[in-house]
């Protein structure tokens, strides 16, 4: 199995008759979502994406990507939140949070519009300065603002540098099938364009063509991805506590939770990590912040944050559990010198490899956090890889359906997001907002 719930650490805080005991409420939320009944239950299409995802679609991908390796040096992703994360997230994971600077058969890539930071467009253009470029704009609406502005920007630097028809060929769309400002604008000027499949929403759409384009550019086999995420569909069918990790998972953070556990912090102990903690907190931040309820999602990654937030961990207000990456294998060894003069004391790990004493400062901060009130659950995965990231998505991805059908929420839909966008178009004076910039006016 790639994935493996170690719970052991959770010691004292979580009992077998707890576990029980919850059993019927994770029954009824695999009713709910096997059924199709629950809420948001037209948002389900990530659940069977593993096995029905368009063939046709992704040896297009394929053949894109390609297309994209040859004919540019710097690849420009354009999206933001579930059309951001988690192509990132893959892309480090799988190959390193260094990429840029190792890539060589590849371009190196760049994510944009997510965030309406005028030095970060302005830096990203002067590393673009010279270079030949392809773009990727994703939204599924087609309507979001971070990304409209960054593909405005890029649109008119293509044009510039290639011409309009020498531009078409270097822009890839992905969207929704039929809707949208972007559809529309990408079927007026030609370009090449990916579908967001209208039942997966943003942060469930990293095994779409959202994330699969830039990831594939990469050089990352979507394929070997899409079975991982199989094979984590199948292990997790069945709604069977002692066997599924998944809804183990899903069960012990509301157990966790109802103890008064209300922050869960992602650990990993890889920089390759720590895109991977930005997704699952959108995931989790998204699908269970709602109706006054849900877990904080937070993350560190260690050991940097042992020396930031680990006296909190350790001595800190008692109010949250840890969820640890536990990753068994490290793509690389480096051993550590013998020195013979001993002069930084170093010797009694010499000869050892640093992945070996890596795992042994994780082993040595689960058992002080737990011995410090942190319930801490293990998952121990054996690599890293295609196949690993899709099976790691597929859990994440049905554990927080459970977990947020447990609370009773609709996990599939995000209302509050659209409060920031409100105000910020009435205080940009967009048409229809007027009401809106008289309310603020009298706050501000
Ligand atoms: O998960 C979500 O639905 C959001 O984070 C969206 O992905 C994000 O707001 C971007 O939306 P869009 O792809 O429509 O531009």
């Amino acid at each position: 199995m790639t994935l493996k719930l170690n719970d052991k650490y959770l010691g004292s805080f979580v009992s077998a008759e707890e576990l029980s005991a919850i059993a019927p409420e994770v029954q009824a939320a695999h009713d709910l979502l096997t059924s199709r009944t629950g809420a948001g239950n037209d948002f389900l299409g990530w659940l069977d994406l593993p096995v029905n995802y368009d063939k046709d679609e992704a040896a297009r991908i394929v053949e894109a990507a390609k297309k994209i390796q040859k004919s540019c040096d710097v690849f420009i992703v354009i999206g933001i939140g579930g059309s951001y994360l988690g192509a990132r997230a893959a892309i480090e994971f799988c190959t390193s949070s260094s990429y840029n600077d190792l890539c060589k058969d590849t371009p190196k890539i760049y994510f944009v519009g997510n965030d309406i930071s005028a030095s970060h467009m302005a830096e990203l253009l002067q590393i673009c300065e010279g270079k030949d470029i392809c773009v990727n704009v994703i939204s599924k609406s087609g309507t979001t603002t971070e990304p409209a502005i960054a593909f405005r920007i890029f649109r008119d630097l293509l044009v510039q540098k290639y011409g309009k028809e020498g531009a078409k060929e270097r822009i890839f769309a992905t969207t929704d099938r039929a809707k949208g400002k972007l559809k529309e604008l990408s079927d007026a000027e030609g370009y090449e364009t990916f579908v967001v499949p209208d039942d997966v929403g943003g942060r469930f759409s990293v095994l779409t063509p959202v994330g699969l384009l830039p990831i594939a550019v990469a050089g990352i086999d979507i394929y070997a991805m899409m079975d991982g995420a199989a094979a984590a569909r199948e292990a997790y069918a069945e709604c069977d506590l002692a066997n599924n990790d998944c809804y183990k998972y899903a069960a012990i953070r509301n157990i966790l939770s109802r103890k008064g556990k209300s922050v869960e912090f992602f650990v990993s102990y890889e920089a390759s990590l720590i895109m991977t903690a930005e997704w699952w907190k959108q995931l989790y931040g998204e699908s269970e912040g709602k109706e006054n309820k849900g877990i904080l999602p937070a993350s560190v990654s260690f050991t940097t944050d042992l020396h930031s937030m680990g006296q909190f961990l350790q001595e800190g207000s008692r109010i949250m559990f840890e969820t640890v990456i536990d990753l068994q294998e490290s793509s690389h060894g480096v051993e550590i010198p013998f020195e013979a003069s001993n002069s930084d004391g170093l010797n009694f790990i010499a000869g050892k490899d640093m992945h070996y004493v890596n795992r042994q400062a994780f082993m040595g901060t689960v058992l002080a956090h737990t011995d410090g009130g942190t319930p801490t659950m293990v998952l121990e995965l054996s690599k890293r890889g295609a196949a690993e990231f899709g099976y790691l998505v597929y859990f994440f991805e049905k554990a927080v359906a459970i977990s947020g059908y447990m609370l009773g929420i609709n996990p599939f839909n995000q209302p509050g997001v659209e409060e920031y966008k409100k105000n910020m178009f009435a205080l940009l004076g967009k048409p229809g907002y007027e009401d809106r910039a008289a309310e603020l006016a009298k706050k501000m």
